[in-house]
């Protein structure tokens, strides 16, 4: 063999590992519509929990708290990673605090995600290390419209970026070299629901010489492109100003507040950007960005503005490509109101906050079923065992295999029934399903309170008459939208579970549980799962 051949055959082979390995380590899926996380080479479903922001700063703290995620059946934990511990000198890392609370992940058998407290956590810049802390020269502040320093790191200033550029790759090359071959590490969010406050914008003089400046020509160009399906909210700003393509922000945008924030959505998702494409370059995990929802009422400025909310997704996608999912953080109601927003524009939706209130079980039902998400996760997760979440997560694990088999195919789908929407209607095949709060039945202790548990369930269609639903306080009527003359009647009905992804009756319903062959019907705190099979009458 002459050299030549040697050398190609080498790069074959090198190429070859290069493909293998980049795809077997975590990564995105698209699967029909939708996106699917691919974990050890199968699909997974986070089913996952926060922790409170200083729980995982050191072992001995965390120790006690492991049982109690176990008990939630979780099978994944999101954990910060503090900039200013792993580099509490510059240029000096040290990780051996993460490197023992990595080992205690895998020893309780959990997946982690690694939220990267770097330039921003919820606006502030309170986890940079001291040395950044302490060099406001170096690593000057955002300043309020009054002209007073915040401190948060403006967005605008390359030793900022560079600063935390280092420490974001050094992580993530630290994750790669003890990580990679066991997956422990599943996902990254880089900053943590980055937001300008008080103001909508930074008036550091960096930043106010950004502003008198031309809009980028890489914005411009975005939007033209993209011009038949931006978002309305953010196409409306754009269109009253006369879909303008030159001049500075003012000039395209309009002047006032929501200019202000497009403005700094731009260059926050700027920096975003840089931090995850340079991370993704070391190790390419899946990567999302967070954001605190606005609380109504509230205009640029009062709320932290500019983050990856709904509005801006627009400016978001198009300064920051490397970005995998833009994500909500649930404190405020309305969860399907802001879910919808967020799932425009190709974004899969994962939740990787909720308050951890008593509707988390059916909000993760919801989400799984209707968004087909990749995976859901309440705030401050080791502060109690939530039965409802517990119940909730063991459901989908055993509906995991027929999720998988049905996904992205329209065969899935969710419910949450609130006192404010105790209706709502699923059509998967030939059938139109109607969901109800079980509490309307009246027959429940609960029915008369004056806040009704959520009900929650995800369906799915396993055969052209046959469905799974799962899930808790819901009661269920059938019709088949295609034969509107015929009654639809229950087959069977059968209460059951997954082992090891077979199907074993627990026991046959009918009778009472059935209304006599009226509905399906699965009541508060139950969490089960049915399969039913329907048929038509005349
Ligand atoms: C949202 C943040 O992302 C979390 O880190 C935490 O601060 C919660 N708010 C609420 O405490």
């Amino acid at each position: 063999m002459n050299l030549r051949i040697i050398a190609i055959i080498f790069v074959f082979i090198f190429q070859i590992q290069k493909i293998t390995s980049q795809s077997s380590i975590p990564h995105l899926k698209k699967v029909g519509d939708e996106t699917q996380l691919i974990v050890d080479g199968n699909p997974f479903i986070v089913l996952g929990g926060e922790l409170g922001n200083s729980t995982f700063t050191s072992v001995d703290y965390m120790e006690p708290h492991w049982e109690t995620l176990k008990a939630m059946n979780l099978n994944t934990v999101l954990a910060p990673v503090y900039w200013e511990l792993i580099e509490p000198q510059e240029g000096q890392y040290d990780f051996e605090l993460l490197d023992k609370l990595i080992e205690e992940t895998r020893r309780n058998d959990l997946k982690m995600i690694v939220l990267w407290f770097g330039s921003w956590k919820n606006s502030m810049s309170s986890h940079v290390p001291s040395w950044v802390k302490q060099n406001q020269e170096k690593y000057p502040r955002a300043k309020d419209e009054r002209g007073v320093s915040q401190e948060i790191l403006t967005p605008f200033s390359k030793e900022n970026l560079n600063a935390d550029l280092n420490a974001f790759r050094a992580l993530i090359q630290h994750i790669k070299e003890i990580d990679k071959g066991h997956q422990t590490v599943i996902m990254v969010q880089p900053e943590n629901e980055i937001g300008m406050l008080p103001s909508a914008r930074d008036y550091h003089p960096l930043a106010t010489k950004h502003f008198k400046e031309e809009v980028p020509e890489e914005l411009i160009n975005y939007l033209i492109e993209h011009k038949e399906n931006l978002v309305p909210e953010f196409l409306k700003v754009w269109k009253e100003n006369g879909f303008r393509t030159t001049g500075n922000w003012e000039e395209i945008f309009g002047a006032g507040y929501a200019t202000d924030e497009i403005f700094m959505a731009w260059y926050f998702s700027k920096y975003a950007e840089a931090i995850t494409k340079a991370g993704k370059e070391i190790y390419p995990l899946p990567m999302f960005v967070n954001a605190a929802l606005i609380r109504p009422g509230k205009i640029p400025g009062e709320y932290p503005s500019a983050g990856p909310l709904p509005h801006l997704m627009d400016i978001w996608k198009a300064g920051a490509p490397s970005i995998d999912m833009f994500s909500p953080d649930f404190y405020t109601p309305d969860f399907e109101y802001w879910n919808d927003l967020y799932v425009r524009q190709n974004n899969p939706l994962f939740v990787p906050e909720h308050r951890f209130d008593n509707t988390v079980g059916a909000k993760a039902l919801f989400a799984i079923g209707h968004y087909e998400a990749i995976g859901f996760s309440p705030f401050g997760i080791e502060s109690n065992v939530n039965m409802e979440l517990a119940n909730a997560y063991r459901l989908i694990e055993q509906l995991h295999p027929i999720i998988v088999d049905n996904f992205g195919q329209n065969k899935i789908d969710g419910v949450l029934l609130e006192k404010d929407k105790i209706l709502s209607t699923v059509v998967l095949g030939d059938y139109e399903f109607s969901f109800k709060n079980s509490y309307t039945l009246g027959w429940e202790a609960g029915a008369t309170d004056e806040v009704w548990d959520s009900g929650g369930a995800i369906i799915i269609q396993t055969d052209t008459n046959e469905f799974f639903v799962a899930g808790s306080g819901i009661v269920v009527t059938f019709k088949n939208w295609k034969q509107r003359d015929k009654i639809v009647g229950i087959l069977k009905n059968e209460e059951g579970k997954f082992k090891d992804g077979k199907w074993e009756v627990i026991r046959h319903l009918n009778g009472d549980q059935t209304h006599q062959g009226r509905h399906i019907r699965i009541s508060h705190g139950d969490y089960s799962i049915q399969r039913i099979q329907l048929y038509e009458y005349e």
